[in-house]
C-alpha cells in the first residue's frame, strides 16, 4: 500500500514507519520535526517537512491507500498549561486531515488514540465501552479527535481504526525514545542510569494500589507497530473501530524502578514526591477485542524485555 505517516519522525510513528518499509509497503513520512528527529525516519521512507495541514491537501492528492496518523502533541501537562497548542495542534490539524482525504479519496486511516481518553477509571481492566471522562486536555483533544472519525467514517464511507495505547515503552533497534522533555518514567529512570540525572522521584505513595504507587500497562512499542499493520488490513469502509493496546498486566512504579535496577545493574537512586495532577492510580487494559478482531497478541508483555531494549537503545545513543 502507498501510506501517508504523519509524525514518522517521533517514537512510536519511526517504529511504525520502520515496520511498514520492512514489510514492502510504499511510505511517505510527513513531519514538521518540532518534537520528532530527521534521523529517525527509516531508510527507504520518503520524507517531507513541513505543517500537516498544509502538507497533507498536496500530498494526499498524489493518490494514498491509507493514513497512519501519529503527528501530535503529547504532553499531559503542557496540555493543561497550554491548551490552545493541543485544541489547535491535535484537533485542527486532524481535521484538516480528515477533510484532505475525503477529498482526495484515501480509503484508510490508523489513529493513534489513547487510554487517556478514559481518564479516572471506574473498571480495570478497561474495555473499549468504559465511561471516556478524561482528566487532562490531552486526552480531551485526542477523544475529539475520535469523534470526528466516528462521524466522517459514517458519513464518506471512511475504514477508520482507533487504537487506544496505553504505556508505551521499548525500542526497536535503533528506533526508540528520546524527546526533549522527558516526562515518561522508563526513560526518566534510565536517564539516572546513564548518569544524566542524580535520582528519580516517583509520584505518590499513598495510591489505593498493593504498594501505594501507581500502577501502569506496559507495551512494548513494537508490539503495538504489528498492531497498525493489523489495523490497516481489518479496516472496514464506513466503520470505526476503536481497540484498546496493552498487555493486561499492571507493574507499579516501584516494580518498574526495580527491574530498571536490575536490567541495568545501576542503584537508581530514587525518592518519593507529591502525585502528580492528574494521574489515575491503575491503567491497565483490556485488549480482548484487539486479540479477538485483529488476531493481535503481544509478543513482548514482559518487563524485563521492553526496560532491556529500552536500555540498549538509551545506551547505543549514549
Ligand atoms: N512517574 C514518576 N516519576 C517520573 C515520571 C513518571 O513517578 O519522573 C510516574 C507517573 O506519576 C505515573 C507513572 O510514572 O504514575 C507513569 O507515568 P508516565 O508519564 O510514564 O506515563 P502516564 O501513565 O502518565 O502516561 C501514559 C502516556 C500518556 C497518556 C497516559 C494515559 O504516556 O501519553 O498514559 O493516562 F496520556
Amino acid at each position: 500500500m502507498k501510506l501517508l505517516v504523519t509524525g514518522g519522525a517521533g517514537y512510536v510513528g519511526s517504529v511504525c514507519a520502520a515496520r511498514l518499509v520492512e514489510t514492502g509497503h510504499d511510505v511517505v513520512v510527513v513531519d514538521d520535526l518540532s518534537t520528532g528527529h530527521a534521523d529517525a525516519i527509516p531508510e527507504g521512507a520518503r520524507f517531507v517537512e513541513g505543517d500537516l495541514a498544509e502538507v497533507a491537501p498536496k500530498l494526499l492528492a498524489e493518490g494514498f491507500d491509507g493514513v497512519l496518523h501519529f503527528a501530535a502533541k503529547s504532553l499531559v501537562g503542557e496540555s493543561m498549561q497550554d491548551p490552545g497548542k493541543y485544541w489547535n495542534g491535535n484537533v485542527l490539524t486532524s481535521l484538516r486531515l480528515l477533510d484532505a482525504m475525503r477529498e482526495h479519496g484515501t480509503p484508510r486511516l490508523v489513529f493513534s488514540s489513547t487510554a487517556a481518553t478514559y481518564g479516572e477509571p471506574e473498571q480495570v481492566p478497561i474495555l473499549e465501552t468504559a465511561p471516556t471522562r478524561p482528566t487532562n486536555t490531552y486526552g480531551a483533544t485526542k477523544l475529539a479527535i475520535d469523534h470526528a472519525i466516528t462521524s466522517y467514517a459514517a458519513a464518506h464511507g471512511l475504514a477508520a481504526v482507533s487504537l487506544r495505547y496505553f504505556n508505551v515503552a521499548g525500542a526497536y533497534g535503533s528506533f526508540g525514545e528520546r524527546h526533549t522533555t522527558e516526562t515518561h518514567l522508563i526513560p526518566i529512570v534510565l536517564q539516572v542510569a546513564m548518569g544524566k540525572r542524580d535520582k528519580l522521584s516517583i509520584y505518590g505513595e499513598d495510591y489505593p494500589t498493593p504498594d501505594g504507587t501507581c500502577v501502569r500497562d506496559y507495551i512494548h512499542v513494537l508490539d503495538l507497530a504489528e498492531a497498525h499493520l493489523l489495523a490497516l488490513g481489518h479496516a472496514v469502509a464506513g466503520e470505526h473501530q476503536i481497540f484498546n493496546l496493552g498487555t493486561g498486566t499492571g507493574f507499579s512504579n516501584r516494580e518498574v524502578v526495580q527491574t530498571c535496577r536490575e536490567v541495568t545493574g545501576h542503584a537508581i537512586p530514587a525518592d518519593f514526591a507529591d502525585r502528580r495532577p492528574g494521574d489515575p492510580a491503575i491503567l491497565v487494559a483490556s485488549s480482548d477485542a484487539a486479540s479477538t478482531r485483529l488476531g493481535w497478541k503481544p509478543e513482548r508483555p514482559d518487563l524485563r524485555t521492553i526496560v532491556s531494549d529500552a536500555w540498549e537503545f538509551t545506551r547505543a545513543r549514549g
